[in-house]
């Protein structure tokens, strides 16, 4: 495919369906009971469904679709000459300047907006330098930090399909559209957070391989508008049917829960974190700051031998080390602060060689882009602290999905870093770590983490998630309530909590009444 071509088809997340799968979309809508008079595509394409659906719903009426690429509006026309009577208006149309409010206020009967909108995020329109965005992108509130990281990077089509519920309020209708499971729980997500008129949220998995030929989840999201549905929750079928139900996900709080059902059965292991967990140290400069070792030589990621000083060097565990249980790290890293503020000019006088190393690599080090380091001393890493330097940990990876935690312990005398794909929780004892670790590992906690964690999201495990496992639960319900209370009185001392004073003293405070209710004991 020529350069252009390819550009094209990033930037207009150009994926057209197959006829095979829209007119497997249709049939399965129709047979759900689903008879719209009204029918729009909000971006065609070549226009496989709006084919599949004048064939394929007998009751509709009018059908309206619409695409930025005027090759495809015409091409469309022409595919569309014998419509079945139905009334068709095909037109270039470009989503975001269209007001869709006032467009579906002119209805009356049922609507149902069909299609598969573009599927790509707004950062690799950024990098392509195209506009076709919405005017405001960082339209869910995602300001600061979050703006400023990446989190606020979404894929376009999840701002159309908000557009189009949010532009549906109160009107009977319903959406269906092909997008990834991620987009359709964030969409769902928006909606319920924001109390759309929406209700009975269904959906249903589809192999993106075989029709698209990418690998991603992704699935036929269909919303019915115009019908609140008290529960904020939605089923996930593993196919274009109603039979096989995987889960039930929805929303608690401001959050979604992936099994609302396990989540349920286990909701009182939601509660206090005794630890903070924290990612492991960010530096935006592999080549630079990470290292093999050969004797006393340490290798950089560009294959340049160097001598440099021990004290701002320690060894390294990765994500995809701690995801396959390798412990024993074989590369080091720079971390040239123990705190966010420490003032790295200091690594002149303490190590000449590491100060001079870095000088000769500033370019690299210099040119980092995350707004993170601007206005930080020189040479700065993210993500340091005392947790970072503790002689002990209990590991976990972002990135993989097998939920494994691992405790971590010094090597060659010196506190083990992770990189920022792990998150952690420091412990002063190898007895804390193993204790923690065998609690994070049982069934129990990891049934918990899989109400909660979608496993298709790409960070699966996220620091809001462990943050809410509470162990000293976990260990109630495991029989190990008193070495709990050994190793984690102390656990918040790390962050200089005072113990967060959530260790009650057993049977001073409280004790059980023959009625077998909790109840102040007098003193
Ligand atoms: C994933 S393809 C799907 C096409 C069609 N809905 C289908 O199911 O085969 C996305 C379509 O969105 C169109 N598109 C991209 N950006 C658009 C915009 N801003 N307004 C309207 N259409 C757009 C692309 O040209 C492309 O045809």
């Amino acid at each position: 495919m020529k350069m252009a071509k390819v550009k094209s088809k990033i930037e207009y997340g150009d994926f057209q369906t197959p006829r095979e799968l829209a007119d497997a979309v249709v049939i399965f809508l129709r047979d759900a009971g689903i008879s719209p008079s009204v029918i729009v595509e909000p971006t065609c394409g070549l226009g496989n469904f709006v084919l599949a659906a004048t064939e394929g719903f007998p009751t509709v009426r009018q059908v309206f679709a619409y695409d930025i690429k005027a090759d495809y509006v015409s091409a469309l026309r022409k595919a569309l000459r014998d419509a079945n009577g139905v009334h068709c208006q095909v037109a270039q149309q470009d989503f975001f300047s269209f007001n869709w409010k006032e467009f579906f206020t002119a209805f009356r009967g049922e609507i149902l907006v069909l299609g598969n909108p573009p599927w790509v995020t707004n950062a690799a329109l950024g990098a392509l330098g195209s506009d076709n965005l919405p005017k405001k992108t960082n339209f869910q509130n995602r300001a600061g930090f979050a703006a400023k990281t990446g989190k606020a990077n979404f894929d376009i089509s999840e701002w159309m399909l908000i557009k189009l519920l949010e532009s549906l309020d109160g009107q009977r209708g319903c959406v269906a559209m092909l997008c990834k499971t991620a987009t359709a729980r964030r969409v769902l997500r928006h909606g319920w957070v924001n109390r759309f008129n929406i209700g009975r949220a269904t959906i249903h998995l589809i192999d993106a391989a075989a029709y698209f030929g990418v690998s991603v989840d992704a699935c036929l999201l269909i919303v019915h508008t115009g019908v609140p549905d008290l529960s904020p929750t939605a089923g996930v079928y593993s196919d274009l049917t109603f039979n096989h139900k995987v889960t039930t996900f929805g929303l608690l709080g401001r959050e979604l829960v992936a099994d609302v059902d396990e989540y349920n059965r286990l909701r009182d292991l939601d509660g206090l974190a005794y630890y903070t967990w924290r990612s492991g140290v960010k530096h935006d400069a592999a080549s630079v700051m990470e290292f093999k070792k050969d004797g006393s030589t340490f290798i950089n990621g560009v294959g340049e031998r160097v001598e440099l000083e021990p004290t701002y060097i320690y060894p390294l565990l990765k994500s995809s080390d701690i995801a396959n249980g390798r412990l024993t790290p074989q590369r080091y890293v720079l971390v040239t602060q123990r705190t966010p503020g420490d003032d790295t000019k200091t690594i002149s006088r303490t190590a000449p060689k590491t100060w001079y190393y870095l000088l000769r690599h500033a370019d690299v080090l210099d040119r980092r882009q995350s707004i993170i380091y601007q206005k930080r001393p020189r040479f700065s890493v993210f993500g340091v602290g005392d947790y970072t330097f503790s002689p002990w940990k209990v590991a976990i990876s972002g990135l993989y999905k097998n939920c494994r935690f691992e405790v971590v312990g010094k090597h060659q005398n010196k506190p083990v870093v992770l990189d920022d794909t792990c998150y952690l929780i420091p412990c002063s004892s190898e007895q804390e770590a193993s204790f923690a670790c065998l609690l994070l590992n049982s069934d129990l906690a990891k049934k918990f983490l899989h109400a909660l964690v979608f496993y298709d999201a790409k960070r699966p495990v996220t620091i809001d998630v462990l943050n809410r496992i509470d162990l000293k639960r976990v260990a109630e319900r495991l029989g190990l309530e008193s070495d709990a209370r050994k190793y984690f009185r102390d656990a918040a001392l790390f962050e200089g909590r005072q113990g967060l004073l959530v260790f009650e003293e057993q049977g001073k405070y409280r004790t059980k009444s023959s009625s077998g209710r909790r109840v102040p004991r007098r003193r």
